[in-house]
C-alpha cells in the first residue's frame, strides 16, 4: 500500500506545517477512554484550522494557473473563508468571498465578531447573498464577472472541499499514521463532517496506512442520507487521483448536530467547557463542539468498534466562539 502519488501534486509547505498529536490526560480520566487529539486547530496561519492543509494544494494550483484573486465562499462566520483570505493574504491575493447568514440571525457579535472581523483585517471583499443554494454555480458567476474586469480568479469551493483540496487530509493522515507508530495502538477516529473533504481525505489516507482503524464521521450540517454519497464521491475522486483503491465503509454518526448547522446545542457546548476545563483546549460551537459530543456519547453508549484509543481530529474553529457570545 502506498500514497506515494501525493507528491506528484504542487504543494506550498511553507503556508502550513505538521501539527502535534497530543494525549489529553485528564480528559482520558473523565471519559475512562484514553483520548488523544491531533491539532489541526493550530495550523500555522491566522488562528489554524483544518482548511489550511487543503489550501497547501489549492493556492499552489491557483499560483500554478496564474491567479492574481482567489473567489471562494461559506457562512458568514466561515473558518474556511478565514483561512483563505490569510493565505491570499500572504501569496499577495485578492481574495472575493461570497457569504450566506445561515442561521438568519441579527446577533452583532455573528455579523461583525470572530471570523467575520478577520475578514475585514485581511481586506476580503465580501458579497453578501441571500442563500448559497447553489454554491458552485454561484461562484462561477463571480468569477465570469471579475474576469470581464480583467482579474484573474480562482475558484475555492465551500470548504476547500473538491478532490485537490482533500489531499490536504491524506497529509494529515500520513502524519497521524507516523505519530501512532510504537507509540499508540489506534483503535479509532473521530471527525466533523461538513463539506466532506477532510473527512473523505482522512478515508483514503487511512485506509492505505492504518486500515484497521475505525473513521467516524460526525455530521454537522446533515443527516447519514445527505451526507454519505458527498463523502464517498470526495473520497472515490482521492483515491482515484492518487491511483489507489478505497473500499471503506463511511462510518457517519447525525446523531450531534441539532436543531442544525451553524446553531449551538446543549451537548456541543457542554463538550466545548469540558475541553476548555480539563485541558484547556478550544473547540467551537459548530464543528468540534458537536464532533466532541458525539466522541463523548460514542464512548458512553459503546458506539466505538472497541475500547481502545481514540484519535479527536480538531478542525480549530475557536474564532466563532466569540461570535456566538453570548448567545443567539
Ligand atoms: C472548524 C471546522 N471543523 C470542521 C469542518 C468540516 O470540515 P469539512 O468541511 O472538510 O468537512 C470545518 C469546515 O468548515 C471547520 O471550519
Amino acid at each position: 500500500m502506498s500514497l506515494h502519488h501525493l507528491t506528484r501534486f504542487p504543494r506550498l509547505e511553507f503556508i502550513g506545517a505538521p501539527t502535534p498529536l497530543e494525549y489529553l490526560p485528564r480528559f482520558s480520566d473523565y471519559l475512562g477512554r484514553e483520548i488523544y487529539i491531533k491539532r489541526d486547530d493550530v495550523t500555522p496561519m491566522a488562528m489554524g484550522g483544518n482548511k489550511l492543509r487543503k489550501l497547501e494544494f489549492l493556492a499552489a494550483d491557483a499560483l500554478r494557473e496564474g491567479a492574481d484573486t482567489l473567489v471562494t465562499a461559506g457562512a458568514i462566520q466561515s473558518n474556511h473563508v478565514r483561512q483563505t483570505a490569510a493565505v491570499a493574504a500572504k501569496l499577495g491575493l485578492n481574495c472575493v468571498a461570497l457569504l450566506e447568514n445561515p442561521i438568519g440571525t441579527s446577533a452583532p457579535n455573528y455579523l461583525t465578531n470572530g471570523n467575520r472581523l478577520l475578514l475585514d483585517l485581511f481586506n476580503v471583499e465580501v458579497e453578501m447573498c441571500e442563500a448559497l443554494t447553489a454554491p458552485d454555480k454561484q461562484l462561477e458567476e463571480i468569477a465570469v464577472r471579475l474576469e470581464a474586469q480583467g482579474f484573474r480568479p480562482y475558484v475555492i469551493p465551500v470548504g476547500g472541499s473538491n478532490a485537490l483540496g482533500a489531499l490536504g487530509y491524506v497529509e494529515s493522515a500520513l502524519e497521524i499514521a507516523q505519530q501512532c507508530e510504537d507509540a499508540v495502538n489506534l483503535s479509532s477516529v473521530v471527525v466533523a463532517s461538513g463539506s466532506a473533504g477532510t473527512h473523505a481525505g482522512l478515508a483514503v489516507g487511512l485506509e492505505q496506512l492504518m486500515p484497521d482503524v475505525e473513521l467516524i464521521g460526525v455530521t454537522v450540517s446533515r443527516t447519514v442520507a445527505q451526507q454519505k454519497p458527498k463523502v464517498i464521491a470526495l473520497q472515490q475522486a482521492v483515491a482515484q487521483s492518487l491511483e489507489v483503491s478505497a473500499t471503506s465503509d463511511i462510518i457517519l454518526w447525525d446523531d450531534y448536530f441539532a436543531p442544525g448547522y451553524g446553531t449551538p446545542n446543549d451537548e456541543g457546548m457542554e463538550a466545548v467547557k469540558l475541553l476548555a476545563r480539563l485541558e484547556g483546549i478550544l473547540l467551537d460551537p459548530v464543528y468540534t463542539g458537536k464532533a466532541m459530543a458525539g466522541l463523548i456519547d460514542g464512548v458512553a453508549q459503546k458506539r466505538f468498534k472497541d475500547q481502545g484509543p481514540i484519535v479527536f481530529i480538531h478542525t480549530g474553529g475557536a474564532p466563532a466562539l466569540f461570535a456566538y457570545h453570548p448567545h443567539l
